[in-house]
């Protein structure tokens, strides 16, 4: 490498070790990065992301909070970008893990964007103003999901401690849990902030950001994939209506299919301590009943309340 990547790398490891780190006992630990929390090893990643990603026109960025529905996301959305290519017989989802079929950005398991097929399809949990500037002025295109936060605090409470545990560690509550969630100190959090940014992008520009919830994909799969299928440019015909064909798409990604492929019961995701059977859990809204007391409902009512009512954003 050249002295001026050397001085580049450097200055973004001094930048990262003046960071405020997380207090919680959750690995990896999280760094404050303007206003969100990144896990700390990632953020090279973030930052060079943000500073070099050219996007093109045709790019469709997958966005979610972790534990959102972004593996049911991917999935979908591969299968109708790519449904000429690729039926329920052949798709690569049989044989990979969504997470490899659509990598995240940020764990830079792309050695080369540029020889990416277009429309390149990209996934991501960077939080709507650390997004790279080329996305703005470009055509691409950006969906994300949402789910309501007292499932995902459910939901990622359960993936952190089956995944994220150091060992000799002593567990993480799920008292602990919610009170870093209420403080914003997760993964990309305050969630409140996420969602709200891509949510009033979604309203300020419809055409660039299409903003879903996993509830309403639960209750209405097929009116659901019809819009995310006109919104990438890629309309289903009245003839594959007809034959059954998005019907077909959300079986193959439902969570019950997914959960069942070998591919998907052992192992790990590349490069990671993730555990592919991790991502698939029950999949119900409104698990969070099972697991949250009422001062707790309160609590994280209050603060959806606050954040989200007055922009029109209810769950
Ligand atoms: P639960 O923990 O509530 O079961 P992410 O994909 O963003 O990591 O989110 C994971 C959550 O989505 C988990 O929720 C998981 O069970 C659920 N999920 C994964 N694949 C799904 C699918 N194909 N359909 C519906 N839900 C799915």
């Amino acid at each position: 490498a050249s002295s001026k990547e050397d001085d580049q790398e450097k200055a973004i490891d001094e930048l990262i070790a003046s960071l405020p780190i997380s207090k919680g006992l959750v690995r990896p630990v999280h760094s404050l990065y303007q206003n969100f929390w990144y896990p700390t090893p990632l953020l090279p990643n973030v930052i060079a992301f943000r500073r070099h990603f050219e996007a093109k026109d045709k790019d469709i960025l997958l966005v979610s909070q972790p534990k959102s529905g972004t593996t049911w996301l991917k999935a979908l959305v591969f299968s109708i970008v790519n449904r000429s290519r690729f039926d329920t017989s052949n798709t690569p989802l049989l044989t990979s893990n969504p997470h490899e079929v659509v990598p995240f950005i940020e764990h830079k398991l792309w050695p080369d964007l540029d020889g990416l097929a277009e429309p390149r399809l990209l996934a991501t949990h960077i939080p709507y103003p650390a997004l790279p500037e080329s996305v703005q002025p470009s055509d691409c295109r950006i969906i994300y999901i949402c789910r309501n936060p007292l499932d995902t605090v459910i939901s990622s409470w359960h993936f952190l401690l089956e995944r994220a545990r150091p060992e000799n560690q002593p567990e993480w509550s799920l008292e602990e849990h919610f009170e870093a969630f209420c403080q914003g100190e997760i993964l990309f959090g305050p969630f409140w902030d996420h969602i709200t940014g891509y949510w009033k992008e979604s309203l300020e520009r419809p055409r660039k950001v299409l903003f879903l919830k996993y509830e309403d994909l639960k209750e209405d799969i097929v009116g659901q994939l019809k819009k995310v299928a006109e919104f990438v440019g890629f309309p289903f015909t009245e003839e594959e209506e007809e034959g059954g064909v998005i019907e077909e798409i959300a079986k193959m990604c439902s969570l019950k299919t997914l959960k069942g492929l070998e591919v998907n019961k052992s192992g790990k995701l590349p490069h990671t301590i993730t555990e592919k059977r991790s991502f698939f859990r029950k999949g119900e809204v409104g698990d969070w009943v099972n697991h949250l007391t009422p001062s707790m409902v309160d609590r994280l009512n209050s603060i959806m309340q606050e954040k989200f009512s007055p922009l029109g954003l209810r769950f």
